[in-house]
Parts: structure tokens; sequence; C-alpha cells
């Protein structure tokens, strides 16, 4: 299986940005060409595009493009508008550090340029959105042959959410071990949590899988606990979207829930990222920034009603896993294994 079989979420080609629209998948595949910041903005907020790595890679990339309209302004008005641009995109979405994370690097270069032209700042910001999109590309495989390991043959792996190649550049962080284990000819299962209330693991993750001939069976969030009790699973491999100094980590809601199980049943649960998710600003879980969504994510089921009108909802997209209930992380630079504050600071010095 070649990782280029695999969906793209973000092309960037002849100066022209496209994103597949993800919340079309899995019935159709339809590629939207990005022409405006503001289009940029509603398509990260809408989750067209998603993935903490993908997310990142859009906004650079999208940020680039918002800046096609300025290159006959003066550096200082270029840059100042660079700025407000890249600020406005990371409103767009708060709590996987990858967007801001990537859209300050544009930023960071462009200040670094000020004694160049119009032009060539933009060449050179152009550049460093490719460099952000390929680096991706290398830390996702490296998360995959280092992931790889631990997978046996006749393990059952269980993961929620999405962080397959539709998260990233290409192939994946959590099921990038899950690729590479295929292409070695390790036989195994994963199961799929739905992923209520947007579905990305029935949508998106049962989807790329079952495309690229994984044995891969789709279960409700809410069957986690039984498939565990009944031995069909081994392992657990999460993403995530900020991971706090001392390892407290936050991904997509339901994430915690099926630590907890995996803890009661004593089944290893690993989370796999690029180091660039590893957040030393922030110290714990509780000083993450949790995104809330509309109520309509959760009184709806799709385009369809389920619940009462005027009905009170709490929607946060992502929850926070304690640390102690991480066994590892699985990154570019191998698996980072307790005492998390120690060793995630020593793996970002390594960066
Ligand atoms: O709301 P989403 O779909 O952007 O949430 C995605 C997740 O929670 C993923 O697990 C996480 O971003 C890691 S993607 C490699």
């Amino acid at each position: 299986m070649s990782a280029d079989k695999l969906p793209k979420a973000v092309k960037y080609e002849n100066g022209e940005l496209i994103f597949l629209d993800q919340t079309k998948l899995p019935l159709e595949l339809v590629y939207e060409k990005q022409e405006t910041l503001e289009q940029v903005y509603i398509s990260i907020k809408q989750l067209k595009v998603r993935g903490a790595p993908a997310i990142g890679i859009a906004g650079a990339f999208g940020l680039l493009i918002s800046m096609k309209n300025y290159l006959e302004k003066s550096v200082d008005e270029f840059f100042k508008t660079l700025k407000s641009n890249g600020e406005y995109l990371i409103s767009s979405r708060p709590t996987a550090v990858n967007l801001s994370w990537a859209i300050k690097r544009v930023i960071k270069k462009a200040e670094n340029s000020l004694n160049h032209t119009v032009e060539d700042i933009f060449k050179i910001i152009e550049q460093e959105a490719i460099d952000i999109y390929n680096e991706d590309k290398n830390i996702c495989h490296n998360i995959g042959n280092y992931g790889e390991k631990l997978i046996f043959d006749g393990m059952g792996i269980l993961t929620h959410c999405n962080a397959g190649a539709l998260a990233v550049s290409e192939l994946g962080t959590a099921l990038a071990p899950i690729y590479k284990a295929l292409d070695n000819g390790k036989k195994f299962r994963v199961y799929a949590d739905e992923t209520r209330p947007l579905l990305q693991g029935a949508r998106l993750t049962s989807y790329e899988l079952y495309s690229a001939g994984v044995d891969v069976t789709l279960i409700c969030d809410n069957m986690a606990a039984y498939a565990m009790s009944k031995g069909l699973i081994n392992m657990v491999i999460v993403g995530c979207d900020r991971v706090a100094a001392n390892g407290d980590t936050a991904n997509k809601i339901g994430t915690m829930n099926v630590a907890i199980l995996a803890k009661h049943f004593n089944i290893p649960f690993y989370v796999a990222c690029p180091s660039s998710t590893f957040d030393n600003m922030t110290l714990t879980g509780k000083d993450i920034v949790i995104e809330e969504r509309d109520k309509k994510e959760v009184t709806h089921f799709s385009s369809c009603q389920t619940a009462p009108d005027d009905v009170k909802v709490l929607n946060p997209a992502f929850d926070v896993t304690p640390n102690e209930l991480i066994t590892g992380f699985i990154t570019e630079y191998g698996i980072i294994k307790p005492p998390f504050v120690i060793n995630l600071e020593k793996t970002l010095h390594k960066r």
C-alpha cells in the first residue's frame, strides 16, 4: 500500500490551494479550491479540513494565499496584514496547537526576511509552508515506523476519531503504525469508534482504512467497553490536538472515556503525535482551551433532528486525558514513556 493511494486532505499545486471537503465523506469526494482568507477560515471552522496537523498545514498555506492581493503593498503593510490574517485564522479553532504553531512559524519567517522585497518575502513564506508540509510527511512516516513495532499478529487495536491520512499531510499519526504494519504483512484487526457527534470515526477512519485494505470494524462509541471486556482489544492508539507539559492530552471528545476503560481492562493506551503538538507553555490539561461547538451537532444526526428544539446541550469538541492514563507518546523521535514532565521536555530540545 503506497501512501500516494491514501486520500489527501490538503494539496498545494502550481500556487493553488485545494482542500478535500471532509464533511461530504464518505459519500462524495469533492475537492474545493481555496481563494480567500474568509474561505479558508470557514473551511477550518466547518471541519472541511480537520485534524491537528492538517489544520496547521491548511493554516500555513491559507495565510500564504491570503497575501496574494498584497504583493503591490509596502513591506510594512504586507507584514502587518500577514500578522492580522494569521491571528484571524488562528481564531478559527482554539484547541489544536498545530494551527497556531504553523501560522506563527510562517509569520516568524517573514519577520526575519523584512530586508527583502514583498515579492521575495512571499516566495520565502511559500517555501516555509511547503517545508511544513514536507516535514509533516517525514514525521508521519517516522511515527509509523516506531509505532509499527508495537503491532503483532492477531492483535485488536482500537482508535477514536480520525488521526489518519485525512488529518495530516499523508499517512496519519495514530493510523500511520497501522499502515506500516499492513505493508509489513502483519495480520491484525482495527476497531474504529464512530465518534459522535460528527462521526469522524465512521465517516473518515473506517472509510480510509477499509479503502486501504485494513481489516476494520466500526463500533458505536458506547461499545468500546464491551469490545474490551470480550478481549477484542489489545492496544489503543489515538491522535491528539495538544499535549500539556505534564503529558495531559487533549483529543476528540470521548478519548478520555476510552483511556479510562483501557486502564480498567489493563490495555496499553498510546497517543501518536508530532512533537509540534507538545505545548510546554501549557502546564497542565486544565489550561487547555476546549472548543465548544454548535448545539445542532448534538440535537441532529446529520440533517435529521433527534432531540427537542430547545433542549439544553453541552458540545465540547475535545476532552483532556490525564497523563497517568497514557502508556506513551509515539513521536517522530521514538516512543516517549513516563515521567512525561522530564521526557517531553527532553524531546522538545531535539526539535
Ligand atoms: O475536530 P477534529 O476532527 O479536527 O478532531 C480531530 C482529532 O481529535 C484528532 O484525533 C487529532 O486532531 C489528531 S489528528 C492527527
